[in-house]
C-alpha cells in the first residue's frame, strides 16, 4: 500500500501547550507516581458551615480581578483557548473510538470537550475542534456511531499518545498500545482497559462559528463542531459497578481529568457533602430565621 501524504498539521508548534522548554529534564526532578494512592475522601472544609457562612476560607477576600475581553484587539483564539482549559477544570476525558463507513478506517482519540448532558435518555456533548472535520469527526458523521471509554490512570500514557496526528489510514490503536473490545450495538470497538465504556449513536451535529476568522468568501469560518450522542449500551468492570447497576466506585475507576497545558490529574482527594434540605424545613431552622429577618429588614 502506498503511503498516505500526512494530511494534518503540526497542530502542536502552533498552539505552544507546552509551557516547558525541556520537558523531560524537568520531569526527572518530579517525583514518582504513586500508584498505590487512592480515593480516601476527608471531611469538608468545615464541617460546621451553616447557611450565611458563606466561603469557609477567606483566602479569596480582597484579591484585586482582571476583566479579559475575548475580544480585545489583538488577543487570538488561542489564548482563549489556553485560558478556557486552564480554568475550566477539571475536565474529564472520552477516549472516542470510530471506524469509517467502509470499516477500513479505525480512530481512537482523547476529547475533554466532553461531558454528560443528559440522562434520560442518556446524552453527552463533545466538541470537535477545527473548521475541517478530523478523523473521529468524519467516521462519525459518515456512521452515526462511536464509543467513548473513560480514561483512568493506568493507560493515561496511552491514551495521550493517542492524540497524534496520524494520516487517515493509520490507525491509533496499536501505535498506542491499546486494545479493542468488540461493541454489541454500534461498530466501533471500545478501549478494554477502561473500566467503564459506552457504545453511542450520533444525535445532532451543531456547527459553532468563529467570530474573528472567516472563509474566502467572507462567511465566518467553523471553528468547532458540537456533537450530542445517545448512549445505547454501558460497559462497566464488574469489581466498579454496584450490584443494582447505579454506583460506579471511583477507587476502582481512579478516573483522570485534564487541565490546562499538558496538565492531567487524579480524583484521589474529596469530600460528600448531602445536597440542602428542603426549604420549607429550612425556614424553622434558626440560621435561616435569622437571615430572613434580616433580608425583611433592609425592605
Ligand atoms: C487529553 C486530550 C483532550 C483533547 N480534547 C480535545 C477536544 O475536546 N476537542 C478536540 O477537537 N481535540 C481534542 N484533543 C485533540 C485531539 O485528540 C487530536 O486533535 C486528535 O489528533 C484528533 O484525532 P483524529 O484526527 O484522529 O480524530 C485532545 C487531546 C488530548 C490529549
Amino acid at each position: 500500500m502506498s503511503e498516505a501524504p500526512i494530511q494534518a498539521y503540526d497542530k502542536e508548534a502552533l498552539v505552544q501547550r507546552n509551557p516547558h522548554a525541556d520537558f523531560p529534564t524537568i520531569e526527572t526532578t518530579r517525583p514518582n507516581y504513586d500508584p498505590t494512592t487512592f480515593w480516601n475522601p476527608t471531611k469538608t472544609p468545615k464541617p460546621s458551615w451553616k447557611p450565611g457562612d458563606g466561603a469557609s476560607m477567606n483566602g479569596w477576600y480582597g484579591k484585586p480581578m482582571v476583566a479579559i475581553d475575548p475580544h480585545q484587539p489583538g488577543r487570538t483564539s488561542n489564548q482563549n483557548y489556553k485560558l478556557m482549559i486552564f480554568s475550566t477544570v477539571p475536565r474529564p476525558i472520552a477516549l472516542v473510538s470510530t471506524i469509517s463507513a467502509d470499516g477500513k478506517r479505525q480512530n481512537l482519540a482523547p476529547y475533554s470537550y466532553f461531558n454528560n448532558v443528559a440522562s434520560d435518555p442518556p446524552m453527552y456533548s463533545i466538541s470537535f475542534a477545527g473548521k475541517e472535520a478530523n478523523d473521529s469527526l468524519t467516521n462519525l458523521l459518515e456512521t452515526g456511531e462511536l464509543c467513548i471509554s473513560i480514561v483512568s490512570d493506568w493507560f493515561l500514557e496511552a491514551a495521550n499518545f493517542t492524540s497524534v496526528n496520524t494520516p487517515p489510514h493509520l490507525s491509533e490503536w496499536p501505535l498506542a498500545g491499546l486494545h479493542p473490545l468488540k461493541s454489541s450495538k454500534v461498530r466501533p470497538p471500545h478501549v478494554a482497559e477502561s473500566a467503564f465504556s459506552m457504545e453511542c449513536k450520533l444525535h445532532s451535529v451543531t456547527p459553532l462559528f468563529s467570530k474573528t476568522k472567516v472563509n474566502n468568501d467572507g462567511t465566518p469560518e467553523r471553528a468547532n463542531t458540537l456533537v450530542l450522542v445517545e448512549a445505547v449500551l454501558f460497559h462497566a468492570r464488574e469489581d466498579a459497578i454496584d450490584r443494582k447497576r447505579e454506583t460506579v466506585d471511583i477507587k476502582v475507576l481512579r478516573p483522570v481529568w485534564r487541565g490546562g497545558g499538558i496538565t492531567y490529574g487524579t480524583c484521589f482527594g474529596g469530600w460528600e457533602t448531602p445536597r440542602p434540605d428542603s426549604f420549607r424545613a429550612l425556614r424553622e431552622t434558626q440560621p435561616i430565621k435569622d437571615i430572613l429577618q434580616t433580608i425583611k429588614s433592609l425592605e
